[in-house]
């Protein structure tokens, strides 16, 4: 079998230490791991298949002969050394936000529309964690019974927030200073309704994000409105989504479709207390459904909450994913 150079851009970062470990769970044929990182990390070292291997910092000269850069260091990063990457005949993954909005760059989540990955001119872009989750769910949904509206709320892990979060709300919970502030208030014991920077119109950037992302994945006129919220939680994200279809639907129907959907666990017997949870999510790929109830405000509406854990599908694997959509062919 063919094997595969590959840089991981982020290496030592949340996001970065995963894509990692999933190259190595899913048995992903890697001839070369390069692990890229800020000049912070040199002299760092990262174990991969048993092997140490050095942090090298950053530089433009270091794409020569790799296959696949997956990048996880931020926009700013992506939209400077991803044209790099790619002048250098590599393809890139990018979890950033930089390009994901762009024409001629594939937003894929290979559950919804694999298909897309083929279209690439060098860059495929990873979609927002908490848009992945979210259109893993609505897809099977949308093709069976078409999907109007949606209006999400999220309760957001300080995991998608970065290792400064995590420090942010460990130093809290331990009531010791914190080391550096990521959030403009306490996160611990906290919900802040913000994430990402406000827009003139009240919007955050995150609330956009789910609802541009989601009709570039999905369908161009879903209507979606979402309100984003970081919340004191470790293991993933948490998601309450009010769809309205255009057909007729029944919860039975729904929970028919979702047990069998690709990448979806159905979690949905109240009667047992059973429902899926950020602490059960955590480190799982798979995207967990369950409080799946009619909404009878309108014609044919569902209320149901989505969990999943955003470093592993609302990152990593999911970009893992579409590396391993490109090396299997159509
Ligand atoms: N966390 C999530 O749930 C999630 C989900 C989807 C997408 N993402 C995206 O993934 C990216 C990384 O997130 P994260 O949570 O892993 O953040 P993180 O834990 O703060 O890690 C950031 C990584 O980027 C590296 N980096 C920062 N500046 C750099 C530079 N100038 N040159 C080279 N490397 C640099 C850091 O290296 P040093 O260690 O050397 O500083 C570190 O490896 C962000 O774009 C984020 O939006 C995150």
């Amino acid at each position: 079998m063919k094997s595969f150079d590959l840089a991981v851009v982020g290496a030592t970062g949340m996001v970065g230490r995963m894509m990692l470990k999933v190259l190595e769970e899913r048995r992903f044929p890697v001839n070369r791991l390069l692990p890229l990182a800020s000049e912070r990390s040199v002299g760092k070292q990262i174990i991969f298949q048993g092997k140490t291997i050095d942090v090298r910092k950053l530089e433009p000269e270091q794409f020569r002969d790799i296959h696949f850069a997956l990048f996880s260091a931020g926009a700013g990063v992506s939209k400077e050394f991803a044209p790099h990457a790619v002048k250098a005949g590599a393809i890139v993954i990018d979890n950033s936000s930089a390009f994901r909005m762009d024409e001629g760059v594939p937003l894929v989540v290979p559950e919804v529309n694999r298909h897309q990955a083929f279209h690439h001119k060098g860059i495929i872009a990873n979609p927002n964690c908490s848009t992945i989750q979210m259109v893993v769910v609505l897809k099977p949904l949308h093709d069976r019974f078409k999907i109007k509206r949606v209006v999400v709320s999220t309760y957001q892990s300080v995991t998608g927030a970065g290792q400064r979060a995590v420090a942010q709300l460990e130093d809290e919970l331990a009531k010791r200073p914190v080391r550096e502030k990521k959030f403009p208030h306490p996160i611990a014991f906290n919900c802040l309704p913000h994430i990402d920077v406000f827009f003139d119109d009240g919007y955050t950037k995150e609330e956009m994000k789910m609802k541009l992302e989601t009709r570039k994945i999905m369908e161009a006129n879903i209507s979606v409105t979402a309100t984003t919220v970081r919340v004191p939680v470790m293991g993933g994200h948490s998601e309450s989504v009010n769809i309205e279809f255009e057909k007729e639907c029944s919860v039975s129907e729904v929970r028919e479709i979702l047990r069998t959907a690709p990448g979806v666990v159905l979690q949905d017997d109240p009667a047992q207390n059973l429902y899926p949870m950020p602490v059960t999510a955590f480190d799982k790929d798979e995207v967990f459904v369950g409080r799946i109830r009619k909404d009878d405000t309108i014609p044919y509406g569902i209320n149901l909450w989505i969990v999943s854990d955003n470093i592993r599908k609302g990152a990593a694997t999911n970009a893992v994913q579409i590396a391993e959509v490109l090396i299997a062919g159509s």
